[in-house]
């Protein structure tokens, strides 16, 4: 059975993009897949957290991973911190990849802004440590949003490097030719990049200063509801092909959003809207983003009631991650020539 690997920060503000972008597609894959599903909080802390926010924020996203529907017995479901071959093997690609590779990374060059002397050098090495999470279980398939897709080319370039420099031990020991499988990236569906609701030119995002840009997932019926209203739209009403909806990015975005929460194309959305105004749409959009989204926020609420139930979660995952990722770690060891106990 194919390896999935997929990861989600705990930095607060769990969106409709994480959860149609993201999580939708961890529950879809558990039927065909072995799955592993993590909080990476290692990567959150490459820009400072409030440590309370840090646990609060971790719970609710496994929270979120358990009220969509992934089972924690069937797959895996942890938070990184709790298995030490993450920083280890990150370690070991931080010697591999390149300084000009991460260089090009556009989102480091978004987070660390102007002000790059002052950024984390985690902020820097962050794509490295992605690399190691997803190669640590050898996974094949990672399903993510768009704006992971660079980050995903960079572990492929990771993965074809090392298996190039150390092809020689790599034999030797045993491994034929691939130490480490090259990662194929699962970028699929209607919602592989939601826009925020205030500028359908930038993605809805976690670290967005406006709340109104974005649905979370804990919002009630009335803030979902208020939200779309004040949703940035044009004044024409919608059209009734997909081709009209070029040069229109807002509309875009919730038709866009329409079809993932309703399971169809964009083409159907707009065989049934097509020719509406947005003040009738609008309230369309609503009602289905609570019909689908409130029962998750419930569930959430009921989970996190319970921090001790979900941290027994965390750490029985993690005791099942750890025993994959560090078999992976001697064999690394090997092939490095680094001295182990065996
Ligand atoms: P993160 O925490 O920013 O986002 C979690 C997932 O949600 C997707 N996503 C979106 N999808 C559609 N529209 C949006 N507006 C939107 N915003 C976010 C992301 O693409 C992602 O799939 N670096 C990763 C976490 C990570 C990871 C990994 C992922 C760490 N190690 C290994 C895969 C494999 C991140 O920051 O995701």
């Amino acid at each position: 059975v194919p390896r999935v690997f997929s990861g989600v920060q705990p930095t607060g503000n769990l969106h409709l993009g994480n959860y149609l972008g993201a999580i939708v597609r961890f529950v879809e894959m558990q039927s065909t897949h072995d799955c592993i599903y993590c909080v990476v909080d290692m990567h959150a802390i490459t820009i400072w957290q409030d440590p309370a926010e840090l646990a609060r924020a971790t719970r609710e996203v496994t929270a979120a991973f358990l009220a969509a529907g992934i089972d924690p017995k069937a797959h895996i479901v942890f938070n990184q911190s709790q298995v030490h071959v993450h920083a280890e093997l990150a370690w070991v690609f931080n010697c591999v990849a390149r300084m000009g590779w991460l260089s090009r990374m556009t989102q480091f060059k978004e987070k660390a802004g102007k002000d790059r002397e002052n950024a984390s050098v985690g902020l820097f090495a962050y794509p490295n440590l992605m690399a190691a999470d997803i190669l640590a279980y050898l996974a094949t398939h990672v399903p993510v949003g768009e704006d992971q897709k660079q980050h995903l080319e960079l572990a492929r370039d990771i993965a074809t490097k090392f298996n190039h420099d150390f092809s020689a031990t790599i034999a030797s020991n045993g491994f034929g030719e691939e130490f480490f499988p090259i990662t194929e990236p699962l970028i699929t569906g209607p919602a592989t990049r939601i826009m925020s609701l205030r500028d359908g030119t930038k993605k809805m995002s976690k670290s967005d200063p406006s709340e109104y840009s974005r649905i979370a997932l804990t919002d009630d019926a009335d803030a979902i509801a208020l939200k779309f209203r004040k949703a940035r739209t044009d004044p024409e009403p919608l059209p009734s092909e997909v081709d009209g909806l070029k040069g229109r990015a807002e509309a875009d975005n919730l038709v866009g959003i329409f079809a993932a929460l309703a399971d169809q194309s964009k083409a159907q959305v707009l065989s049934d809207f097509g020719g509406s105004q947005f003040s009738v749409f609008k309230p369309a959009l609503a009602d289905l983003a609570v019909a689908r989204m409130a029962p998750i926020a419930s569930e959430m609420r009921r989970l996190l009631a319970d921090p001790g139930h979900i941290d027994s979660v965390l750490t029985d995952g993690a005791d099942r991650a750890r025993a994959i990722a560090e078999k992976t770690m001697d064999g690394v060891k090997d092939v490095i020539g680094f001295i182990r106990k065996k």
